[in-house]
């Protein structure tokens, strides 16, 4: 399916990766509805969709079955990326990340059934997989998540599986590793990276929970969004797929690496206790990505630190030195 003028819903459409997809999609032609509740997004995001007039903003939840009804009557393909995005929160909260996960899950799902939706490509997590010592991860290995989060995206991937047996609606589910880049907070529910870039512009020394040998697979946004577009056009269903980089990193190594970036080698590492549902290690196996959808990561995480900080300079005018 080609995406240039089809009507295209994206949830979460104010957040992160929402946003980013948001603009792309607008650039490739297609006919763009953000919906957002805004309890983690930022209207800010949609700066430049605002000013395109094939793109229009909602505010709404997708816990609203009416208001879905209402936003889903011509769409033809929905990029579901709304959810309760905190792991940590999601220890502290499980039912409030269940609701908005699995709940608003379904309801878009019925929604887009009823609505006659041809496809929706599904935000889901490596945080699935749990702690299981087997690397890279690979779709088809046992999934066992140790945080409400993973196991609320879990719940919505068999849900997209069941939708795609039982009622023939395509349904695709995209499992990101570790996401970076533009527009991420630096809040202290969001990625490492977002967080450390803020201290680093402040001089501040950087904060590890854990040893720092825990490993992750940093996937630049530019990757992630194309991997959407990939998963819209291609005719492919039912299935799920790793999305990442495909080269994991220690967070030590990380640290070094974008202390060496932002020439701030003078700052220090700061070690404190692990974070309860943590995982100590993630990296993806993403052959079966390739093979179904063509997606190639043309980021690694040396180029998509780089792209990411001088994007982030320029646009709150931050003077640092970028190696
Ligand atoms: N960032 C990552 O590294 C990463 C990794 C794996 C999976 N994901 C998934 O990708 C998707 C996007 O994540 P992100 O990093 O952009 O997070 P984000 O928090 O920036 O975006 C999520 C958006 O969903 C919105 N939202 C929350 N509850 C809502 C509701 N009930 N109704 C409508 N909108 C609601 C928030 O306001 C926010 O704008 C999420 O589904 C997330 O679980 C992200």
């Amino acid at each position: 399916m080609k995406l240039k003028d089809k009507n295209v819903l994206v949830t979460g459409a104010a957040g992160f990766i929402g946003s980013n997809l948001t603009d792309k999609l607008l650039e490739i032609g297609a006919e763009v509805i953000g919906l957002d509740n805004l309890f983690n997004g930022r209207i800010e995001n949609l700066e430049e969709a605002l000013k395109n007039k094939n793109f229009q903003f909602h505010k709404g939840d997708i816990r609203d079955i009416n208001f879905l009804l209402d936003i889903l009557k011509d769409i033809d393909i929905v990029f579901h990326e709304a959810a309760f995005t905190s792991v940590p929160q999601s220890v502290k909260m499980p039912e409030s990340c269940n609701d908005v996960n699995v709940n608003g899950t379904l309801n878009l799902l019925n929604a887009a059934r009823k609505k006659d939706v041809e496809k929706i490509i599904f935000a889901s997590s490596s945080s699935v997989y749990g702690d299981t010592p087997t690397l890279p991860k690979k779709e088809d290995m046992p999934r066992l998540p140790i945080s409400p989060y993973g196991v609320s995206k879990l719940a919505c991937e068999a849900y997209m599986q069941a939708f795609h047996q039982v009622y023939g609606l395509k349904t695709l589910s995209l499992r990101y590793f570790n996401v970076f880049g533009p527009r991420q907070k630096d809040s202290p529910y969001s990625g490492v990276i977002a967080i450390w870039l803020g201290r680093i512009i402040n001089n501040e020394d950087l904060i590890i929970f854990g040893d720092g040998e825990q490993s992750r697979d940093f996937t630049y946004i530019k990757d992630v969004v194309q991997a959407n577009l990939m998963a819209a056009e291609y005719d492919v269903s039912g299935e799920i797929l790793n999305v990442g980089a495909g080269s994991p990193i220690t967070l030590n190594d990380l640290a070094k690496l974008i202390l060496n970036l932002t020439d701030k080698k003078n700052l220090k590492l700061i070690y404190t206790d692990p974070r309860p549902g943590d995982i100590l290690h993630s990296y993806a196996d993403i052959s079966k990505a390739k093979k179904i959808i063509g997606f190639q990561p043309e980021y690694d995480q040396e180029q998509g630190l780089r792209d990411y900080f001088i994007w982030y300079c320029k646009k709150y005018n931050v003077n640092l030195k970028i190696n």
